[in-house]
């Protein structure tokens, strides 16, 4: 899988998600399999960028390469803006959001909601295009809703417009994330544009991966939400597609070892207060499923600091290390 000039080592790709994919997320996701990592979008309004929530989104210290970031907006110049901001401050691929269903995104026209304005995405895609060096991608869904699934358009003009690489999810705008993503329109887009297509929506298991890649004929596959408490997702998907065999479930052990791992850093990422309750969700995620999870849940996500949150954490797991050595 090629985005201009930068070889991915596989294809398997962690999807932007707000509020999830910091730093710290990122790095854990390649550590654990994902080819390529786009950050959390930085918005184009410039009156943000001086904010900390926005210096630290810029932040790519220490990150594995490409590093792409995804920018929101509706205003070609301000997106042109936000472009060359990010590329001069480490992104070295930018890719543009228009798949998000946010309120806050489509209220200002922007996110999905552009979908349904082709000359303008034409015009936000040429303009971010030219004013930076690096490639540009993009991220859409289906279409605006049902009536109007104008991805092949929208690919079309992607592709006219010099974008390098398109992700689709596999929904509407209006669909919001209800029923299951579809895979028919990604499929005829791969058919029909000569653009590198990263498929996504609802890819939760190495199968899956394999069907939708199959499916669909598309370059690459996007995971989000089930990368949630499953970093290593992408290991289990990478040695599926290569073997043909499933890895066996992570050991208490390696989960908890991840998790202490992951928290150090959000810690080291945010500082104590913000990175408390930055962990707090994945703490959640990450003992989904688990026994005495839910009442372990209610406990944590009380806690004020980094030595409670540890301390709670280290005994859950040490409690479900001997129960499940009890049960073996
Ligand atoms: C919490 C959350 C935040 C998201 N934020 C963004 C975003 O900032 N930009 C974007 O393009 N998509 C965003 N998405 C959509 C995901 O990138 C992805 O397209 C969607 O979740 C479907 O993939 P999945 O079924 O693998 O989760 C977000 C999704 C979630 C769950």
């Amino acid at each position: 899988m090629k985005i201009g000039n930068h070889t991915l080592k596989n294809n398997l790709v962690l999807a932007p998600m707000a509020g999830v994919t910091d730093r710290p997320f990122r790095q854990l996701c390649r550590d654990l399999g994902a080819g390529m990592a786009v950050s959390e979008m930085v918005s184009s309004n410039s009156l943000l960028w001086g904010s900390k929530k926005t210096q630290r989104r810029a932040d790519h210290r220490g990150e594995t390469e490409p590093k792409s970031v995804q920018i929101a907006g509706a205003e070609a110049m301000m997106m042109a803006e936000a472009a060359r901001y990010n590329a001069d401050n480490g992104a070295q691929i930018i890719d543009i959001n228009m798949g998000c269903p946010a309120k806050k995104v489509c209220n200002v026209m922007a996110g999905s909601a552009l979908l349904q304005n082709e000359k303008l995405v034409a015009d936000i895609l040429e303009t971010v295009v030219s004013a930076v060096s690096i490639p540009v991608t993009l991220k859409i869904r289906t279409g605006w809703d049902k009536e109007n699934r104008n991805a092949l358009n929208i690919a079309r003009i992607a592709e006219e417009s010099g974008i390098q690489a398109l992700s689709i999810h596999g929904r509407t705008r209006a669909c919001h994330y209800k029923g299951d993503a579809e895979y028919d329109t990604i499929r005829a887009v791969k058919a029909a544009s000569n653009l590198p297509i990263i498929a996504n929506g609802d890819i939760k298991t190495p199968e899956k991966a394999r069907h939708v890649l199959e499916y669909t004929g598309a370059d690459a596959i996007m995971v989000g939400r089930a990368a949630q408490g499953r970093p290593w997702i992408f290991r289990e998907i990478e040695h599926f597609l290569n073997t043909g065999e499933t890895l066996p479930e992570p050991r208490v052990s390696e989960i908890r070892d991840i998790m202490l791992g992951h928290l150090d850093n959000l810690y080291s990422f945010y500082g104590e207060f913000t990175g408390v309750r930055v962990a707090r969700k994945h703490i959640s995620w990450y003992s989904k499923g688990q026994a005495g999870g839910a009442s372990f849940r209610n406990a944590v996500n009380r806690v004020e600091t980094i030595k409670q949150q540890l301390a709670m954490t280290h005994e859950f797991f040490e409690r479900l290390e001997q129960e499940k050595e009890l049960a073996a």
